[in-house]
């Protein structure tokens, strides 16, 4: 093994960070290199030519979490190759950090998602050859307070508002991995907002594992924070995720009429469209729940578009309930969706209850689940052929003067001859669908 402290050279230092997983991860991804930043480290985007590569991992599917091991692996030989310090963070890490340890003997640091503050100090350590840094704590101490003004990247931008889960859904490993929920209080997120605006920054995405139980230690709620957000200028664009439905309240319902910033789409997971299914899960609504809330959402808000999860092949799920869930898609209409062939994840509830479905029957139902829920998604962009959208152009297109930018519904639209309308919000046509994306004109300012 190389001597850790020639490891990492004196700055200017150059920092590659790979992010699994949730979007919870990316707003990580982007933390960890601001704490590092004043330490001199700037970004590189690839592991070839870095002095400390971070793994920011996924726990939450089998598959998600042995990636991490196979990159590991390829990285092992290239660090015996050129050296440099490499940190296994997130979720993996919480959930397996001994594991890593052991698998990996040539990983310096592991830390966990509420432990990133402390990176530097971790990363001295490392360096002075102290050997392998664990860093894990599922600490009470809010990592917030200590962590910089983030550094805005573009026209959108994501703002972590809560964290953890005390859902527990007995398939998910995310309320052991990022601990209980904890809301950040309002007059950071007032100055993280404003900060950001003050950057250029148009759209802000509040994120958290259970954003709707978000509340202020004075008893304020989502909806109220949403209303002072949307109070600060150069903020033209709001939305959240991931909400739950048991506890999107009506006051929230009823913003999506109420305030035009906050953009007509939602993410709200349903998981299965059974409530043998959905009580089993663990998940705190039942069918009937989802759709009242659906139609209620779409009462505040005409043409809100809805956007979901769902897993198929839970425990104890029989051909009948599996019919639900397709059923509960056709009746609902989803615009985007995520869909999943149940994980057993070790230490989670699911994982020992009777009746674990054949991977055949699982994929199947996948292959069957997905079919509609494409089909759904293509209908969708192609009634967009011919309206116009109002598009936020965050980044540039693959040729000279396309811009890229997203629609209030989250399709990319590209634009030819725009690149003076990066960062703001413009109208446009659209022309045609492409499969991942849509086309379209500017409709004049
Ligand atoms: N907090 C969010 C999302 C959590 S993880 C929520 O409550 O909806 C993102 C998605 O991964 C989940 O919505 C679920 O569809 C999926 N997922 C979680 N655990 C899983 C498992 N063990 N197997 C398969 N999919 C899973
Ligand atoms: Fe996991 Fe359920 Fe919590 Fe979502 S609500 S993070 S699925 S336990
Ligand atoms: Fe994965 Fe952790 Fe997010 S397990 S989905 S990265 S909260």
């Amino acid at each position: 093994m190389t001597d850790t402290a020639t490891l990492i050279p004196k700055p200017p230092r150059k920092l590659f960070v790979k992010t699994y997983g949730c979007q919870m991860n990316v707003y990580d991804s982007a933390r960890m290199a601001d704490v590092l930043a004043p330490h001199g480290f700037g970004p590189t985007d690839t592991a070839e030519d870095a002095d400390m590569v971070i793994l920011n991992t996924c726990h939450i599917r089998e598959k998600a979490a042995e990636k991490v091991f196979s990159e590991l692996g390829r990285l092992r030989a290239l660090k015996m190759k050129r050296g440099f310090l490499l940190a296994v963070a997130g979720c993996v890490a919480q959930a397996d950090g001994e594991e890593v340890m052991r698998r990996a003997p040539y990983v310096d640091i592991v830390l966990g998602p509420q432990t990133y503050h402390r990176l530097p100090e971790m990363v001295a350590k490392a360096a002075r050859g102290e050997g392998q840094v664990l860093d894990t704590a599922l600490s009470p101490e809010p990592k917030f307070d200590f962590l910089p003004e983030p550094k805005a990247e573009g026209a959108a931008a994501f703002l972590s508002i809560q964290e953890g889960c005390d859902k527990f859904c007995t398939y998910c490993v995310v309320p052991y991995t990022r601990g209980a929920e904890y809301s950040r209080p309002q007059d950071k997120i007032l100055a993280e907002a404003e900060a950001l605006a003050g950057q250029g920054v148009v759209e802000i995405t509040l994120l958290g594992q259970n954003v709707s139980a978000w509340e202020d230690q004075v008893g304020l709620r989502l909806a109220g924070l949403i209303r002072r957000l949307a109070r600060i200028g150069g903020i033209e664009r709001l939305r959240y995720t991931t909400s739950h439905p048991a506890d999107l309240d009506m006051e929230l319902v009823d913003l999506f009429g109420e305030e035009p910033k906050l953009m007509p789409y939602l993410h709200l997971p349903v998981q299965a469209g059974s409530d043998r299914v959905l009580t089993a899960m663990n998940r705190g609504h039942d069918r009937e729940d989802y759709f009242a809330l659906a139609e209620r959402l779409r009462r505040a808000r005409p043409g809100l578009a809805l956007s979901s999860d769902f897993i198929v092949g839970f425990p104890g799920e029989t051909d009948a309930d599996f019919e639900e869930t397709m059923d509960l898609v056709r009746e609902v209409g989803f615009v985007q969706a995520y869909s999943f062939k149940y994980s057993a994840r070790p230490g989670t509830p699911a994982s020992s209850m009777p009746g674990q479905v054949a991977e055949r029957i699982k994929e199947e139902r996948l292959a069957r689940l997905q079919a509609l829920l494409s089909e759904q998604t293509r209908a969708f962009n192609a009634s967009c052929v011919g309206t116009t959208m109002a598009v936020l152009f965050d980044r540039p297109g693959r040729h000279p003067g396309q811009v890229v930018g997203r629609s209030p519904f989250m399709q990319p639209v590209h634009v030819e001859n725009g690149a003076e309308f990066l960062g703001r919000v413009m109208p446009v046509r659209i022309t045609a669908v492409h499969p991942n994306s849509l086309a379209g004109e500017m409709a004049g300012p």
